[in-house]
């Protein structure tokens, strides 16, 4: 169980250490650095064990450790329902603070949401659909389409937005046509352990502006009120705008990631000058885009799952499914919200917390 620690100079949360309860189930590392894939397992078998809490918190602590997790199994049997109680667990179990819970997306009540494959909508799921996001993103000025475009800007991490962002999201797909729409993940660990010990320091001493006023531009076009409270007290009103640190600690490992260094949300690096603000981001962005080893690809099939934990990865949808003729592509998510992001002094990257030396030097 996640506690204070009272010591001076120790992590503000204890890392939660595995206890071997899904060690019956078949897997593959996705790659050395991120990812695992469970080739057969069923998350309603993990929901439904006797020993349902230590699964789900052992499945929180290898999400933690490996960045991502997917399921390729077809999780047909798998209910809305079932989602938002698999991640709100296994986000609960990891420590996540009390009052919180599901994230309620900001633009649930615009009138272009489309329901779920079942008719219904939840305020806790967010439905991922082509065509719908074509529609949507119209109304959001500023949000261009990427056709043609670099794709760097399709990197990010859930809720960064918010002022408690996202730990967990879990993405069921439902229909997905055979080639196209892959989703990819990269470990902010490593990309962390790519930096130099200097850069490191400096990078650590900073915060960044996470603005994303498209949710209030989206509102006011469509003439509806944002959704408030979203999972948590903390996250109110319409501002869209909190700080956080750039180097984040992982709650569940101890270990640093960066968190708030580039991506879709992440709008200024805080206290700098503009062009130390551009320069430090791009650098951010170079190393994501320059390091492929540090990336797990998901190519969707049919029913199959990823749950990660957006506080030590992004990740980046591929928009290339208008190039398939009459691909559908749909699914739904639940995000868990987790704690305010912060960074603790006694943390460690994750190559010095497991004492293992680079695989390779930065670019
Ligand atoms: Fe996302």
């Amino acid at each position: 169980m996640i506690a204070k620690d009272p010591e001076p100079n120790s992590l503000r949360y204890t890392p939660m250490k595995y206890s071997g309860s899904l060690d019956h189930l078949s897997y593959v590392e996705v790659t050395p650095i991120i990812g695992r894939e469970y080739s057969t397992a069923k998350i309603t078998d993990i929901l439904h064990a006797p020993n349902a809490e230590e699964q789900l918190r052992d499945l929180a602590v290898i999400v933690s450790e490996r960045g991502v997790v997917f399921f390729r199994e077809n999780q047909d049997d798998l209910s809305v329902d079932d989602l938002k109680r698999f991640t709100d667990l296994v986000a609960k179990l990891s420590g996540r603070p009390e009052e919180n819970g599901l994230h309620v997306h900001p633009l649930y009540r615009d009138p272009g949401n489309i329901p779920m494959g079942n008719g219904e909508t939840d305020e806790n799921i967010y439905v991922i659909n082509s065509e719908a996001a074509k529609k949507l993103y119209k109304t959001m000025k500023g949000r261009e389409s990427t056709v043609g475009k670099s794709l760097e800007r399709e990197w990010h991490s859930d809720g960064t937005f918010e002022v408690c962002p996202s730990d967990f999201s879990c993405l069921l797909m439902e229909e997905t046509p055979s080639h196209g729409g892959d989703t990819l993940w990269c470990s902010g660990y490593e990309i962390y352990d790519r930096i130099s010990p200097p850069m490191r320091s400096f990078l650590d001493t900073l915060t960044a502006t996470c603005a994303q006023p498209v949710f209030k531009s989206a509102c006011t076009a469509g003439n509806y009120a944002v959704m408030s409270p979203r999972g948590s007290p903390l996250n109110v009103g319409d501002t869209f705008a909190p700080s956080h640190p750039v180097v984040r600690t992982n709650r569940q490992t101890g270990w640093k990631s960066i968190f708030a260094g580039a991506g879709l949300h992440v709008s200024r690096i805080n206290d700098v000058y503009d062009y130390e603000d551009n320069m430090i981001r791009e650098y951010i962005m170079r190393l994501i885009t320059h390091n492929h080893d540090c990336v797990a690809r998901m190519h969707w099939t049919k029913g199959a799952a990823a749950i990660w934990n957006n506080s030590c990865v992004w990740h980046a949808a591929t928009p290339d499914t208008h190039l398939v003729p009459g691909a559908i592509r749909t699914g739904i998510r639940a995000s868990s919200i987790g704690e305010q992001p912060f960074l603790d002094p006694a943390s460690k990257s994750r190559r010095e917390a497991l004492g293992t030396v680079d695989l390779r030097p930065a670019i």
